[in-house]
């Protein structure tokens, strides 16, 4: 028999392995994996290129007036089996993770157009259940009616240190100092916004991850997966 879909959101701080934690349990179950960062990412990339920024200082109106014309699609990679972000057709999975977008994306989160507009999206995603969405208001907004909720945090320095390392594999040069700026200025950023700001919902399993592995990580996951959809806790080969 089947196991019945649910819908598994999972919140946090910035940087603290929500997606690797949500795509490595997506891929085990075969459910759909969505990165609702990557769509706030892919709306702060088109008002870059765009050029409705001054510096850091949006012109808010400019972009409402084109929110409309802003497409965003998560496309498979068949090579890699993860859902790859797409904007207007071209695709963008590398630029929005750049350092430029990270250190504009948390104010355009918070303008209310942009909001409403994504959190739309994303719950058009999710009639289906059988997802797992990562971000900042999944568990509080975006599906208040998931089955499991997971609120994931680890220290500002733990998190600053593991982006570093990732950009630094992908050869990119950062400074940590810099990188743990704008973790840290995302969070203040992302907790005191008027609009769906980021909380733990009252349901949501608080995880730190600090002193994890990602293999405790995963088989702890795994573990709250199978009791919120009704399967055997400790039996995670039976599916
Ligand atoms: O990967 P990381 O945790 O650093 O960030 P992300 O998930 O890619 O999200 C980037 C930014 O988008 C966050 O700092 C938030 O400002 C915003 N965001 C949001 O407001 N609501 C969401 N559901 C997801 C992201």
């Amino acid at each position: 028999m089947q196991p019945h879909k649910i819908i598994i959101a999972i919140d946090g701080y910035a940087s603290c392995g929500k997606s690797t934690m949500a795509k490595s349990l997506a891929q085990k179950i075969g459910y759909l994996y969505i990165d609702s960062g990557a769509m706030y990412r892919a709306v702060t990339l088109y008002a870059l290129e765009k050029g409705f920024f001054d510096g850091e200082k949006l012109q808010a109106e400019r972009l409402e007036e084109e929110m409309e014309s802003i497409s965003i699609e998560f496309r498979l990679n068949a090579a890699t089996g993860l859902p790859e972000t797409w904007l207007n057709g071209r695709r963008v999975e590398q630029e929005i993770r750049s350092m430029a977008v990270s250190q504009r994306v948390s104010p355009v989160a918070a303008l209310g157009f942009v909001r409403r507009r994504l959190v739309a999206c994303q719950q058009a995603l999710g009639k289906e259940k059988g997802i797992v969405m990562d971000g900042r208001d999944i568990g509080t907004v975006v599906f208040p009616q998931a089955e499991l909720k997971i609120f994931l945090t680890a220290s500002p320095e733990v998190r600053a240190r593991r982006r570093v390392e990732e950009y630094r594999s992908q050869g990119k040069a950062v400074v940590y100092e810099e990188v743990l700026r704008n973790v840290k200025e995302r969070d203040r950023i992302d907790e005191t916004r008027a609009i769906d700001p980021l909380r733990r919902a009252d349901d949501a399993i608080l995880l730190d991850n600090s002193e994890l592995t990602l293999e405790q990580q995963d088989a702890w996951l795994m573990a709250q997966y199978r009791r919120a959809a009704g399967l055997d806790p400790s039996d995670s080969d039976a599916d």
